[in-house]
């Protein structure tokens, strides 16, 4: 360990030096840091009303301009640097290797209730075990990602994930970017040194809107929550808005203080704390507030899962201590997940990219908390033939937290007379070929890898993954592109798209995300598109109005004097007359399109497409034809794209009202651009020319990438070492017999059968024999093999932070034959350790594992 300090103190950066210097500052800087500080006074204290209260009192205009002055000033005076300085809540665009600390106290999690008679158990558990009646602290279960913050001397000075409850990620530096989460706190009387404990969640409004922006969907808040507290960049974090409520602090620093007294002390020190949180004298009191939020969770603007129970007195605390994993003193009460009934219309089977075809129900469109359900998963046969699935049933779906709606149960007694029984497909939907299932398996799948549009696909991905070819101007999108224009069939044909760049440009395509539900449209769009306020409102103003006022019944009950109020709605002539305007606009006795929409204003920020619909007024279209439209139709762009003959396929839609449709949407295009949430993609000039480049420049890679490439089922990236170290070239492993192949290191029955099969295909033959001609290295290089054995069966753990990302150093032991694993243990040969090294150093140092700093390491490996 000394060692390794030795090294970072002399590799220091001089300004270390410099904010050491406090001595010798003279009267212009202290003047320059009399401004400093008031600067970040007053910016914490906005920040604190704003995110804290939800009451601003200066515009963002007026905010970011004292933000500007800030960020100059501590430009030209370095020495002034504070790192919680409110300036470094913007973030910071250096990627960053998190590394792992100790939880002081480790962070458990809760036990769980699901009924009333349940929490009576809790309650007579806590009676016997404790002298005197207890009282309880309801809270709200957030449902987001916890986190533990640690405070030294009113400063944030660490942030910690749950990480497995023991050691977590320190996510310091992201967490700083959420503006809820005092950086520095208010008052005196707080602990030296403590730790807080809360959640770090994402309003649905900021979910809905980021995900729009996204084809790769987050499932839910939960999950887009925690994603973003592990970004690499925090400035990515500070763009996502996310939120944390406090609602525990471990330890006995504040002896003596209940519960509620220490949340009450933490809301003075500046900490968020919900206003939801109550103190209930009796369980009876605890009954009502679980009633009243079942109820009202619908209505709250962040995502909850239930609430928590917690015995207020510290004293009962400690005599009711801890399980292994969760207090005594504390119980959840989840809600229950959402069920809704609806109607099987028709199955889809969906091919993956290994060939298996997974069963989706299309059920009647259903609208639940804040996203249409029209799809759920019946995963397999199997589950078909257990629900006893009939097409036409009615059935129950349930949308807890997780990814995917699921079809729990039949209402048998709904069943429809006519109704038929479901049967698995024979034939593969994409490209006809006779399903297979094994044995004993579970999944039925396609057997034409090489002709079935979504298999190649997968083939395709994985041969420019990163771990294989690694073309990183391939996205999913153009990956799409490619295979639907057919200028790619096969892998090979990747090689000839160079000759092809004039008919890559301008290429387009409509992205579709691929989720389940289909999130709501947002208000502040429809805001937008449906010009509600004013005509020809802005876009910007249109995200402000929503902003401040989530649904469009709030937003039109507004008064000139809360509008004047709003800091940052831009008018720029005429303020007055705009409010003016606004008003009127609410004011109308009648307006057909705001209460349309109202109806289908959910408490999450959007409204559902077939309200949407049902909102334009197209003569002839009603509630029901809105509905029936939507079975059809995800997405209104979709919808005003359709032609004559595709519209008539929605039940109730004739000729006349088919007409109606299509001469509506002809004449409000503009309208149609305004509202569409789907992006469309297009190749431009520059994305084709890196195409080409990353295509042409992955001719480098080496012998064992290329073979792992290959896609050969059951051959990985270790596997394609060893035969790749073993053979030297495609040509001797081409000819191995299955003999010569189980004689390799990991190499088994399975994997040499495997090998055997794909080398017997002629039509693999031909793509590696065009692959070769393409000039694809399919011989060890000379570096390759001479490299690879310098670390031969090596052991390393990786840790801290080091000059490059973990994954180059991962790469780079791997292909000079060593390994790498995630934790200490006696067969350890090495920890390779970067700045800030934790728990691992501690543990390599007591299991006697030799530490190499990042210029021993490279010594190590130049020493042949
Ligand atoms: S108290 C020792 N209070 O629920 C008690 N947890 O299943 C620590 N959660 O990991 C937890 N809201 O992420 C507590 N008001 C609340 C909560 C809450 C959400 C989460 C937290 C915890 C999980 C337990």
């Amino acid at each position: 360990i000394k060692k390794l300090e030795d090294f970072y103190k002399k590799s220091a950066k001089p300004m270390d030096k410099i904010f050491s210097r406090n001595k010798d500052v003279d009267e212009k800087e202290r003047t320059i840091l009399k401004r400093i500080k008031e600067l970040r006074e007053i910016l914490t204290l906005h920040n604190y009303n704003y995110y804290v209260l939800n009451q601003p009192t200066i515009s963002d205009f007026e905010f970011d301009k004292i933000l500007d002055e800030l960020i100059k000033l501590e430009e030209e005076n370095h020495e002034f640097f504070d790192t919680s300085s409110p300036t470094q809540r913007v973030g910071s665009d250096i990627s960053q290797e998190f590394t792992q600390s100790q939880h002081k106290y480790p962070m458990l999690s809760l036990s769980n209730t699901y009924s009333i008679d349940e929490v009576n158990e809790f309650e007579n558990r806590i009676t016997k075990l404790t002298a005197e009646t207890p009282q309880y602290v309801c809270e709200l279960k957030y449902d987001g990602t916890s986190i533990s913050l640690t405070y030294k001397e009113g400063k944030l000075i660490m942030a910690l994930t749950r990480g497995d409850g023991i050691q977590g990620d320190n996510v310091t530096e992201n967490v700083k970017t959420i503006r809820s989460i005092p950086l520095n706190l208010k008052g005196k009387d707080y602990p030296k040194e403590f730790e807080i404990r809360g959640e770090i969640l994402m309003p649905f409004s900021v979910f809905n809107q980021l995900n729009k922006e996204r084809t790769n969907k987050f499932a839910n808040p939960r999950n887009a929550a925690a994603g973003t507290i592990k970004q690499q960049k925090s400035s990515v974090v500070a763009k996502r808005k996310l939120d944390c409520f406090l609602y525990y602090i471990p330890g006995d620093q504040l002896e003596g203080l209940s519960h509620w007294d220490k949340l009450n002390k933490a809301k003075e020190w500046g900490f968020k704390i919900s206003e939801a949180t109550k103190l209930c004298k009796s369980i009876s009191e605890v009954k009502e507030y679980i009633e009243y939020w079942d109820k009202a969770r619908k209505e709250l603007p962040v995502p909850i899962d239930g609430i928590v129970i917690k015995v207020n007195s510290t004293k009962q605390q400690n005599e009711l201590g801890f399980t292994s994993k969760s207090p005594r003193w504390a119980t959840a009460y989840k809600f229950k997940a959402e069920r809704v009934e609806s109607q099987l219309l028709s199955i889809d089977y969906q091919v993956g990219r290994t060939g298996t075809v997974t069963p989706v129900a299309n059920l009647r469109p259903v609208h639940i908390a804040g996203t249409t359900v029209k799809r759920a998963s019946l995963h397999n046969a199997d589950i078909i033939s257990k629900l006893d699935l009939y097409i036409n049933d009615y059935v129950y779906i349930e949308k807890g937290g997780e990814i995917i709606p699921k079809i729990v149960g039949i209402n048998t007694k709904k069943r429809p007379k006519k109704a038929d029984k479901v049967n698995f497909i024979e034939y593969c939907p994409e490209c006809h070929t006779l399903l297979i299932r094994k044995e004993g398996e579970a999944n039925h799948y396609c057997p034409n890898d090489k002709g079935c549009l979504p298999q190649i696909k997968g083939k395709i991905e994985h041969f420019i993954s990163r771990k294989a070819m690694n073309i990183d101007g391939m996205g999913k999108e153009i990956i799409e592109l490619l295979l639907s224009k057919r200028l790619v069939n096969n892998i090979a044909d990747i090689y000839d798209l160079a000759s092809k760049k004039d008919k890559l440009i301008g290429l387009e395509k409509v992205m579709y995300p691929d989720n389940y539900e289909i999130i709501d449209i947002p208000i502040e769009d429809i805001d937008y598109a449906f010009e509600i306020g004013y005509k020809g409102i802005t876009k910007k103003n249109a995200k402000i109005l929503t902003d401040k006022y989530v649904s469009l019944e709030k937003l039109s009950n507004t008064n000139r004097q809360e509008l004047e109020a709003i800091p940052d709605l831009i008018f720029p002539k005429d303020a007055d007359l705009y409010h003016t305007k606004i008003l009127e606009y609410f004011n109308t006795p009648f307006n057909e399109v705001l209460e349309r929409l109202k109806e289908g204003d959910n408490k999450h920020g959007g409204i559902p497409l077939s309200n949407v619909i049902y909102a334009l007024c197209i003569p002839g279209i009603d509630k029901k034809c809105a509905e029936n439209i939507t079975e059809y139709y995800d997405y209104i762009y979709d919808i005003s794209k359709a032609t004559k003959s595709e519209l008539l396929k929605c039940v109730q839609i004739n000729e006349e009202k088919a007409d109606s449709l299509i001469a509506w949407f002809k004449k409000n295009e503009k309208f149609i651009s305004k509202i569409n949430n789907l992006s469309i993609f297009r190749i431009q000039k520059q994305s084709a020319e890196k195409l080409i480049y990353s295509i042409e420049y992955s001719l480098n890679r080496t012998f064992s990438r290329t073979l792992n490439a290959l896609g050969i089922r059951h051959i990985g990236e270790t596997a394609s070492r060893n035969l790749a170290n073993y053979f030297k070239n495609i040509d001797k492993l081409m000819t191995a017999n299955y003999e010569e192949l189980i004689e390799i290191e990991d190499i088994g029955d399975q994997m040499a059968k495997s090998i055997i099969d794909y080398f017997a295909i002629e039509e693999n033959i031909q793509i590696i024999n065009r692959l070769k001609n393409a000039g694809i290295q399919f011989n060890i290089s000379t570096t390759e093999g001479s490299n690879s054995n310098i670390l031969d069966n090596k052991k390393f753990v990786i840790t801290g932070t080091l000059s490059k990302g973990r994954e180059y150093f991962k790469e780079l032991i791997i292909s000079m034959g060593g390994k790498v694993s995630g934790s200490i243990s006696s067969k350890t040969d090495y920890l390779l350790a970067g700045k800030n090294a934790g728990s691992k150093l501690d543990n390599a140092n007591k299991a006697g594992v030799p530490l190499l700093t990042e210029d021993d390491f490279y010594n190590l490996i130049n020493k042949e």
